[in-house]
């Protein structure tokens, strides 16, 4: 589905991502791992366009790039949950949905999306009309990741979703990407919360200063004494 083939990238001329290659093979929940300033969100930001990687080559779906264009990205089912859900506060929990299937591609089923994001999340339903800005914490979440369903995605990719979360908001959350998983959906999640990571996942890698410095099964990643160093920022 997706492939990283040695993928540099940075900001104004310092690196942040080294030689990053992984394989997000169709339907796998992959979870990423790092701390603080592995470079998670830049490596998401490489897959969605949003920033340009300086080397490397991008596959997805069958076609190589060297750097993803961000409404082709879009068009192409590659969708971002950004970290800090990026919600516009001052408009409705529907008007935000609404504009996560703007896209050529979600248009034509838009109504249906729809109904799917509030069966999945019968909160929204409640409070269609709620501005997104004086909902709770978990709720925005809910409408982050209803709006990035709303664009009919092939791969979804999450930004640490449970950040500043309650833990049953967080588990709410989770409950709902493990059902999304089931239904044949591709994940991307990025998070620091590893217990949680491992327990859903289907593959994960670890990211320590830009590099990829573990990839396996979770219960593997689990057990090795590495992820947690890794993970402490020792
Ligand atoms: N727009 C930007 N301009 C300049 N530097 C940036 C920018 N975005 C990120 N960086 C730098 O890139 C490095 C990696 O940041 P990134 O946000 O990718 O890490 P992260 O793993 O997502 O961290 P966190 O867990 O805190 O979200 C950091 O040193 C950060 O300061
Ligand atoms: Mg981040």
């Amino acid at each position: 589905m997706l492939e990283l083939l040695g993928i540099h990238a940075g900001y104004h001329g310092v690196g942040v991502l080294r030689d990053v290659s992984l394989r997000v093979a169709p339907k796998a929940f992959f979870g990423l791992l790092g701390a603080n300033n592995a470079g998670k969100t830049t490596l998401v930001n490489v897959i969605s366009g949003a920033v340009r990687p300086t080397a490397g080559a991008i596959r997805f779906d069958g076609a190589e790039f060297s750097a993803v264009d961000p409404r082709e990205a879009v068009e192409r089912g590659i969708i971002q949950v950004p970290e800090g859900r990026l919600l516009f506060p001052d408009m409705t929990v529907l008007e935000n949905l609404m504009l996560g299937g703007l896209s050529s591609r979600a248009k034509p089923r838009r109504d249906a999306t729809l109904e799917r994001v509030f069966t999945l999340f019968p909160r929204l339903r409640e409070r269609r009309s709620q501005k997104a800005g004086t909902l709770s914490g978990g709720e925005q979440q809910m409408v982050a990741i209803g709006r990035g369903l709303m664009a009919d995605p092939v791969l979804l990719m999450l930004d640490e979703p449970s950040l500043g979360l309650s833990p049953a908001a967080v588990q709410t959350i989770f409950r709902v990407l493990v059902d999304l998983h089931r239904s044949g959906l591709t994940i991307l999640l990025v998070e620091q919360n590893l217990k949680l990571t491992l327990s859903c996942t289907t593959r994960c890698a670890v990211l320590e200063r830009g590099e990829v410095v573990l990839e396996g099964e979770p219960k593997q990643l689990g057990d090795d004494p590495r992820t947690h160093r890794a993970y402490m920022g020792l």
